[in-house]
């Protein structure tokens, strides 16, 4: 089989695409990455170069296409209790939540294959019992949805799931699903997943008590994050916290948070 390589124009071709779709800037350093991630999908399509598919993509008769190759060239690594400090101060925040006229509401809002929103409902399911709340999970990959949505993963993936939650939320598979795990239905039920690109105007989703947006501001640049941070933070609620990834800083881009901590942020109380 004859490999096909990605020449610099072609590799230009999906930076450019990319940006526009999603906002996410590729550095030059990745165009092995890019010509790795989208060789598979080239040879199943039957094509014989990179700016072929790239024709096909802006053909604008190919919705399904660009969707698929959004899902090939977004980074969706994740896990269950990633960066777990967050979790502490989610359980504090929600133990200690004096308002009490409506459900507490909490954004995942690259959610990935839903690692990150689970870990969010575990935590409120044990700390908030007998109170309404709600977890929306968020990301512009349909691929990782529609994994988030069935909520099955490998068992390795759950080794950070502390045990009691393991017990109460999660099921062993057993004969042919041995070796996985599935989120219980009742938790899987108390958490939406929506397709929603944070480089675009935001749908209807309401308003948040905390806000995760965690390593994925790492693929924008300045002006993007920027524009992200503003049009997320309108939907936080007064008094309500923002966090992001631990490698993550705001710098001076936004005065509707403050910072407490290294990647946790505080919008004043009205
Ligand atoms: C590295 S994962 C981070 C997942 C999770 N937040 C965590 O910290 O473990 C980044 C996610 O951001 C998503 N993403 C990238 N650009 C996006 C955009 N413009 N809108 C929404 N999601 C985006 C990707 O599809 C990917 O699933």
């Amino acid at each position: 089989m004859n490999t096909i390589v990605i020449t610099d124009h072609e590799f230009a071709h999906f930076q450019r695409f990319i940006y526009t779709a999603a906002g996410i800037t590729l550095p030059a350093t990745k165009k092995t990455l890019v010509g790795g991630r989208l060789a598979k999908r080239l040879r199943q399509c039957r094509f014989g170069s990179y700016g072929e598919y790239f024709r096909l993509l802006m053909s604008g008769q190919a919705a399904e296409e660009v969707q698929t190759a959004v899902d090939l060239l977004t980074t969706n690594e994740t896990s269950f209790f990633r960066e777990p400090k967050h979790f502490e101060l989610l359980r504090e925040v929600a133990v200690t939540a004096h308002d009490r006229t409506g459900p507490f509401r909490v954004w995942c809002a690259a959610s990935s294959t839903g690692e990150e929103a689970y870990s969010i409902a575990m935590v409120l399911a044990d700390s908030l019992e007998g109170r309404a709340w709600e977890v929306v999970g968020s990301d512009i990959s349909r691929r990782v949805l529609e994994r988030a949505r069935g909520g099955h993963y490998i068992a390795e993936r759950t080794k950070n799931v502390p045990r009691p939650y393991l017990h109460r939320f999660c099921l062993k598979g057993v004969g042919a699903q041995e070796g996985t795990v599935l989120v219980d239905r009742a938790l899987r039920a108390r958490v939406r997943f929506f397709q929603v690109n944070l480089d675009a105007p935001l749908p209807a989703l309401g308003t948040f008590e905390l806000i995760f947006l965690r390593n994925v501001m790492i693929y924008f640049n300045n002006d993007t994050k920027r524009q992200v941070v503003s049009r997320v933070l309108s939907l936080l609620k007064p008094g309500g916290y923002f966090l992001i990834g631990h490698s993550e800083t705001l710098g001076d881009m936004t005065t509707a948070v403050k910072q407490l901590a290294p990647s946790v942020y505080r919008k004043e109380t009205a």
